[in-house]
Formats: structure tokens, sequence, C-alpha cells
């Protein structure tokens, strides 16, 4: 059998964590797959550091787009991250020669999704993403595929992991916001421009994908209602908590009758609901169907475990050749929505 030979650009959290996957579980993935997966070449920003992890066997590239090409690779995992730059480059390369690509990086996919899915299904090749939208919970598989029978009626979420610690620190500590971000920031949990996810912006980019798939449209993040977390007082959640709500910075996507509204802002939830339960790093996804009712997700959304098990979910189905497209249906099929805002822009 061949096969499957994989060059990932990136060896952060997420990418030591997928190497470490298909070197330990070779056995597991090959039975699941029918096909061996294999690492055949790596790139990253520095070479000479100790990942826990060995990369003997695999060739080196110093250029993300030279290692996209290589003729002995056939899906490109990009983790490097970043809208445009490197990563872009280096996907559109892999895409233009013919290869598949899996990615965890939604701000990528938010803003150049529909351009990069056409560009994969012309030359019949997909760009996947489970990675990049809540982390180890499987949420894009269970819109694509397990809701593939109904009308999603709504989509909803808390999305960030950084600010729903943020949020529920200040609640259990009574520390004022600067001082729980100061925290979050000397435990490395927010992003290099934590603006991304205080700002709302890191989840706005998860929601927009979410609503792509289950409205069938292009994703638009510029669409998406943005309004983040920072001025947040303690006073307004020890309010909240007085009334028996909690502060989640939660998204909600529904196609209403004025089109499609999308929105990612602090909301008030009831404190004994399972999105006021949800507590630290963790993300919560609730999708609602018309068939199949409302289906609530939780899990891990951000870390090498979490993440690099939905990259490697992502390899399986390519290993398997499940045949795909990127959003849920042939992109040059989407249509652009029209987004129905209910504040001003
Ligand atoms: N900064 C993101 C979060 C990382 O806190 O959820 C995962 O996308």
């Amino acid at each position: 059998t061949t096969p499957l030979r994989l060059g990932i650009a990136g060896l952060g959290t997420v990418g030591t964590g997928v190497v470490k996957i298909v070197r330990q579980k070779a056995n597991l993935l090959a039975a699941r797959t029918g096909r061996p997966i294999q690492i055949t070449a790596v790139s990253a920003r520095t070479r000479d550091k100790d990942r826990g992890v060995s990369l003997t066997g695999y060739a080196w590239e110093d250029d993300p787009v030279k290692l996209a090409t290589r003729e002995d690779v056939d899906v490109f995992v990009e983790l490097i991250g970043g809208a445009d730059g490197s990563a872009k480059a280096a996907a559109e390369a892999a895409l233009t020669a013919g290869k598949d690509v899996v990615t965890a990086n939604k701000a990528m996919l938010a803003l150049h999704g529909q351009e990069l899915a056409e560009l994969a299904e012309e030359r019949g090749h997909v760009i996947r993403f489970e990675a990049a939208v809540a982390g180890g919970i499987p949420v894009v598989k269970a819109l694509t595929e397990g809701l593939a029978g109904n009308e999603v009626t709504r989509v909803m979420g808390v999305m960030n992991g950084t600010c729903n610690y943020i949020l529920t620190r200040m609640e259990d500590s009574g520390l004022p916001y600067e001082q729980v971000f100061e925290e979050a920031n000397q435990l490395g949990y927010l992003e290099a421009d934590p603006t991304l996810d205080v700002g709302g912006i890191d989840a706005g980019h998860k929601l927009a994908l979410l609503s792509a798939i289950a409205y069938g449209t292009q994703v638009d993040f510029h669409a998406v209602e943005l309004e983040g977390i920072q001025r947040i007082s303690i006073e307004d959640i020890h309010t909240a908590a007085r009334m028996g709500f909690k502060i989640k910075l939660l998204g909600v996507a529904q196609m209403t009758g004025r089109g499609l509204e999308q929105r990612m802002s602090p909301c008030l939830v009831p404190a004994d609901s399972p999105l006021g339960q949800l507590q630290g790093g963790t993300n919560m996804v609730v999708l609602e169907g018309d068939a199949a009712g409302q289906i609530v997700l939780r899990g891990a959304g951000a870390g090498e475990g979490p993440t690099a098990s939905a990259v490697m979910s992502d390899i399986v189905e390519i290993a398997r050749g499940t045949r795909l497209t990127t959003f849920g249906q042939p992109a040059k099929h989407l249509e652009k929505a029209i987004p129905a805002r209910t504040s001003a822009p």
C-alpha cells in the first residue's frame, strides 16, 4: 500500500504534538486508514532546538514553500500561523502543486478561505481545518458530516479559551480585568498579539468558519459583529452574578429573514446553564439542527494534545481517501451571504 507522506511546516506546540502522534501511533494510524502515514520533511524557524521529540529521518527545509512543493510530500501540514505571509504563500504553493493541505490557521482561512478552497478544489484537492476551530473539539466534522442531513438553525459557542479563562478568573478571584489579563500573559495564554484574543478577533475567525459550513455561504469574517472583553469590569461581573448570570464571550451565527447574523460579543448567560458553567480555558460549541435538535460539544480549545488530535483527524480522513470538500460543499457553489447586522457597523 502507498504511504501518505506529510510535510510539516511549523514545529511549535501543535507541530511537535503532530510529530509525536505520527511517531508513537504509527500502527494504530495504519490500522485505521489501511496505509502507513509518514513524515518526509519538516520546516521551522529554528532548527536546533530540543522539542522533546526526534526529527531524525525527516528532510529539513528552511523555506516552507519548498517544503510544500516537494515531490515526496502528499499532504502539506501548515502550522506556521498568521493570516498572510509564509503560511499563505506555502499553502497556495502546495495547492497549486496538487497537494492537499491541513491547517490549524483560523486567521488565514477566515480571511482567505474561499479563495484557497477554490484553488484546492479546481485541482481536485482540499484544504482541511479541524484544528482551526475550538482545538480538540471535532466541531468542523460534526457540522460537515454529522449534521449533513440538517438545516442548521443556530451555531453558538465560547471559542476562545483565553477570554474564558480571564472572565472566570475575574469571577472567582474578584480581581480587576487588568490584573487578570497580566496573569494570563504570565501564564503564556495570550496570542503574540493579545488583541486577537481579548478583542474577540480569534473567536470571530472561528465563528466565521463555522457559519460558512453551517449555512453554505462564503466565509466572511468582515461581516462578524465583534466586541471583545476589554471593557468588562469586575463590577459588571458582580452585577451579572447577583442576577444569576455569567458573562461569556459568546459567538452566535444564525440565518434570519434579513440575512446571516454573525456576532461575537460578551453576553449574559444563565449561571446554571452548560455555557454558564464553562470553566477556565475550555471551549463549548452548541449546534442546532432541525432534525437533530441541540448538540453540545465541550473540550479543550488549545494546547498540544488537543490541537494535534484535530490535525490528525484531517490527516486520517485524507489517508482514508474520503471524498472531501473544504466547507462541506463545492467552494465554487458557495454564495456570499447578506450580512444581517444588529447594530451599526
Ligand atoms: N488563543 C486561542 C484561545 C488559542 O485562547 O482559544 C486557540 O485557538
